[in-house]
């Protein structure tokens, strides 16, 4: 069947219009499903269209890989737990990293090399542009692959560190600058070299493929605790404007679309991740997080608390902020928690949800779990909006969150998470921390919230303790 490249346009306008009209619906809980769903559709649109307008007669590789691909992602989103969902999209990134190189070298050897196909025939380093290709392509291929390569490596390090395969510590070492600077010098030259005089075999394109794959682990490997959110999802912009790219290689208009649009959106949330740490995005690329600074020592009393006595002094209260954290997705206690919020507000407690921006492993992760126990959406209270309300809050509970709420954050200079905006559940009347332990959190910074004159520590599975704090009201 041959397509008019007039409808093929038509139908990458309406795919398009329904990604972007999908990723607005993905701003808002009540309408991310649906988003989700019209999105998917568009690329179901996009990749029928695109198969037939190619004009591929077989079909058998692709629908293979296409039930491979179905099969690897429904297996990865039922077993993958909530908590390794980072991990998993750094892999997803690059992944489109990978697949934007492959397409501009694929390109390159297929298109744009005059002896491409024909290395058995011995004639590889025949030099110059095939007839009719041109430079401006040629350019384009050159940043699919080098964007596509270093979302690549950089996404493989970025996993390897979420998943604690290596150390999830800032790896910095004196000369670093300089040596980024030579790999960066070394890939503009490859890629000019290259470009002057192509041919397939040529040393400069081993050199900058190889130079694209090691600035993306030298990139990522001076980042580390805090600050691995921001690089996934810079990391994901990357990998979006190697798709650009590899859509100008292959002259696809939706491509083009779909890539900067997952560009911008990457860059968009890389920078509200910024603000929400109150660091500029060079601090978090250059500065590698923790490794200079030194926090000072925290020290004091801890005063712990029973479930009977906690239930008492709950019972009483009548504003209570829960703040829940990386322990709560652990613990799986988001359901326990509605149950017990809803206990309180039958006892005449005003109850509200206060959400950090970066609790949790992933943006929105609290939103997420919160959802998924339907917590009332107008009970949950962003960072800015609860803080002025703490200090009229009887108790604030903290479930399983700990840098999110770090007043070092606020105070101590020397801190590594200095500057980074906190909720301030230290303001409240008193303050209950749900944790196992004394253990610090991502940072790895120890937190003078636990030492606090108004706060109490529950020890225990955060699941555990508000089961019994539930059970306490029922009976
Ligand atoms: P964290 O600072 O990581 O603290 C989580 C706390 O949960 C730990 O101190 C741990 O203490 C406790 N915990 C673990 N399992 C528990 C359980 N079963 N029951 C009760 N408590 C449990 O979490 P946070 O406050 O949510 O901060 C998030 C951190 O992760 C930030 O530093 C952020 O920058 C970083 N980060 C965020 C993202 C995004 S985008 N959200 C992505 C990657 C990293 P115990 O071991 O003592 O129980």
């Amino acid at each position: 069947m041959t397509l008019s490249p007039v409808f093929i346009n038509f139908t990458y306008i309406i795919s398009a219009i329904l990604f972007i009209y999908g990723l607005k619906m993905l701003g808002h809980p009540d309408t991310a499903r649906r988003g989700n769903l019209l999105s998917a559709i568009g690329m179901f649109i996009a990749i029928v269209v695109t198969l037939f307008a190619q004009e591929i007669i077989r079909f058998e590789y692709i629908i293979g890989a296409m039930l491979a691909g179905a099969i690897i992602g429904a297996l990865a989103a039922r077993l993958v737990a909530m908590t390794s969902m980072p991990e998993m999209v750094a892999l997803f990134n690059g992944s489109g990293g990978a697949a934007s190189l492959l397409v501009g070298w694929a390109v390159l050897y297929d298109e744009l090399l005059p002896s491409a196909g024909s290395a058995a025939d011995g004639v590889l380093g025949t030099a110059g542009l095939a007839a009719g290709a041109s430079t401006f392509t040629l350019i384009t291929v050159i940043l699919s692959i080098l964007i596509g390569g270093v979302t690549a490596s950089g996404s493989v390090i970025a996993y390897a560190k979420l998943a604690e395969k290596m150390t999830s510590a800032a790896i910095v070492f004196s000369g670093q600058r300089i040596v980024n600077s030579l790999i960066l010098l070394g890939i503009v030259v490859s890629a000019v070299m290259f470009t002057m005089d192509p041919a397939i075999g040529s040393t400069w394109f081993w050199v900058l493929l190889g130079l694209s794959l090691l600035l993306g682990v030298m990139a990522v490997i001076p980042i580390g605790g805090a600050d691995m959110p921001v690089v996934i999802s810079l990391l994901n912009s990357y990998s979006g404007l190697a798709a650009c790219a590899a859509g100008f290689a292959i002259e696809n208009n939706l491509l083009i679309v779909a890539g900067s649009t997952v560009g911008a959106a990457g860059i968009i949330l890389t920078n509200i991740m910024c603000k929400a740490m109150n660091r500029s995005l060079a601090n978090v690329l250059f500065s590698g997080f923790g490794a200079v600074k030194q926090a000072s020592k925290v020290e004091g009393e801890v005063k712990p608390i029973n479930v009977d006595d906690a239930y008492l002094i709950l019972e009483s209260a009548s504003s209570v902020v829960f703040v829940p954290g990386y322990g709560m997705a652990v613990a799986q206690a988001q359901h326990v928690v509605r149950e017990l919020g809803e206990l309180l507000e039958k006892n005449g407690c005003e109850v509200n949800f206060a959400i950090h921006p970066v609790a949790g492993r992933m943006p929105g992760h609290m939103n997420v779990l919160l959802a998924e126990a339907n917590v009332p959406y107008e009970q949950l209270v962003e960072m800015d909006d609860i803080n002025p309300r703490l200090p009229n809050t009887d108790v604030a509970i903290v479930i399983g969150a700990n840098d999110v709420v770090n007043p070092a954050a606020r105070e101590d200079e020397n801190s590594p998470i200095y500057g980074m905006p906190i909720i301030n559940v230290d303001h409240a009347r008193t303050v209950f921390v749900l944790k196992r332990s004394m253990g610090s959190g991502f940072s790895g910074v120890d937190n003078p919230l636990f030492f606090g004159e108004n706060t109490r520590m529950l020890f225990g599975d955060a699941k555990q303790s508000i089961s019994g704090l539930v059970a306490a009201f029922k009976s």
